[in-house]
């Protein structure tokens, strides 16, 4: 077991780089299964969840190698074998072989990933997809069964935007047969760095980034070379980490539009900062309370939702946060409680009544962006804070204690 020890109240100053981004690495690890031969996928961050994705390919038969912060990856060898749930109950992401093994062999077995801490993650809007396709899908104990002698091109509209099932029809349509039209799809950055790894591949996709996505298939596809865009989420929270210290604080590797949602909040929020070609630069000094509503992008982030708690715990004002997208993403609020924090939870709504200061207590991490709420507190608390569970913070975020201990922080890794 990890845990994080702080000793809170140093204000943050320098200068730190944002690794790769988790979220577009995952489906593009996937989309890799699409084709035989070998690419490289550059700034790929050193993450337990990459980890999972990269044993997940190599169980395939993908040849995987990490060189510093590139993978170098061979997928001639991939075969749609059958994946228990050791493998698929990792992470919830695991479902992104899904599009990729249909689009390229017609068949996958899938044990169901399952829910996780922030909700029930249902499948059903990837396995109606997949149908629409013109998959034969069967669900039995606990297994995901998909066949299809071809795939053909379909109308899709999804119920909602969801990030992961927009992800697998891009990857299964690309190689359908005819042309696929997704409307009220995803609009996140990653969707868009996905579009543009399946496209450097011979695939045909545009509309990325709106909500109209249209995919001409194709017979084949080949492998590519992929540079990743920065973690907007991990930018983020950099910039929280800074605000909620009264630090002074580069953020470098930045696309600012990525980050304009939190940047949006931030600036409502009395923050103070400039942002300068690929970085942002926050000196920010007591902010006011602001409302919250999570979105899918461009709106906030619900994977900022549980930092930006920990900031607006602190200060003047009662703030609210209304998260929409999981139905169980509040797990954080006791831990948060126990630093001092003044919350109460309505519904769907948390209500927060700023306070002047946090003190340090022992608290326990319930998922990556939990962890990492608590880290901030941590750093702005009196006193000690002990973050138990670190290793979920692992999950997302590329050495955390040691960026931060970089800028100032007094905060060290144990391994109990
Ligand atoms: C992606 O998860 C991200 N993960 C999540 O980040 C992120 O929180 C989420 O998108 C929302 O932005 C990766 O990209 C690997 P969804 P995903 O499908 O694709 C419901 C992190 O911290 N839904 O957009 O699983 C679902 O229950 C992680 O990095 C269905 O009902 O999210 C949720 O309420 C956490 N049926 C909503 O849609 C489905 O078939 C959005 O989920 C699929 C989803």
């Amino acid at each position: 077991m990890e845990r994080i020890i702080i000793k809170g109240g140093n204000r943050l100053k320098g200068t730190i780089e944002v690794s790769g981004a988790k979220n577009a690495v995952l489906p593009i690890l996937g989309a890799s299964l699409l084709c035989g031969g070998e690419s490289i996928i550059y700034n790929v961050p050193r993450l337990d969840d990459v980890e999972v994705m990269v044993e997940l390919l190599t169980y395939l038969g993908a040849r995987i190698h990490r060189e510093d912060h590139h993978l170098r990856i061979n997928t001639t060898n991939v075969e749609p074998r059958e994946i228990g749930e050791n493998l698929m109950r990792r992470m919830r992401a695991s479902n992104l072989v899904l599009g990729p093994l249909l689009g390229r062999f017609g068949a996958v077995v899938i044990s169901q990933p399952g829910g996780c801490n922030i909700g029930s993650r249902p499948m059903d809007l990837h396995l109606r997809s997949m149908k629409a396709l013109g998959a034969a899908i069967d669900e039995k104990s606990g297994y995901i069964r998909a066949r299809a002698a071809r795939l053909e091109g379909a109308d899709i509209h999804l119920d909602v935007p969801s990030v992961g099932a927009t992800e697998n029809i891009l990857m299964a349509a690309s190689m359908a047969r005819g042309f696929t039209i997704l409307r009220n799809a995803a609009r996140e950055p990653e969707i868009v760095d996905l579009q543009n790894y399946l496209n450097k591949m011979g695939a045909r996709i545009s509309g990325a980034g709106t909500d109209v996505i249209r995919i001409e298939g194709v017979q084949e596809l080949k492998p590519c070379n992929h540079r990743v865009i920065p973690d907007r989420v991990e930018a983020g929270t950099h910039l929280v980490a800074a605000a909620i210290t009264g630090g002074n604080v580069t953020v470098r590797n930045v696309i600012p539009e990525h980050v304009e949602p939190v940047l949006a909040k931030l600036r409502e929020a009395g923050a103070d900062f400039e942002v300068a070609g690929d970085a942002v630069r926050i000196n920010s000094g007591p902010l006011r309370a602001v409302d919250v509503k999570t979105q899918p992008y461009p709106g906030f982030p619900t994977d900022m939702q549980p930092q930006i708690m920990a900031l607006l715990s602190l200060g003047e004002g009662t703030s609210t946060i209304t998260e929409n997208i999981f139905e169980n993403r509040f797990k954080h609020v006791s831990e948060l409680r126990r630093l001092g924090a003044d919350i109460r939870i309505e519904g769907k709504t948390a209500i927060i009544r700023g306070r002047e200061s946090l003190s340090g207590a022992s608290v326990e991490a319930s998922d990556l962006r939990a962890g990492a709420a608590l880290v901030l507190a941590g750093l702005a608390a009196d006193n000690t804070t002990v973050v138990e569970q670190a290793q979920h913070i692992d999950r997302g975020y590329e050495r955390l204690e040691e960026k931060y201990r970089i800028l100032g922080a007094d905060i060290v890794r144990v391994r109990a």
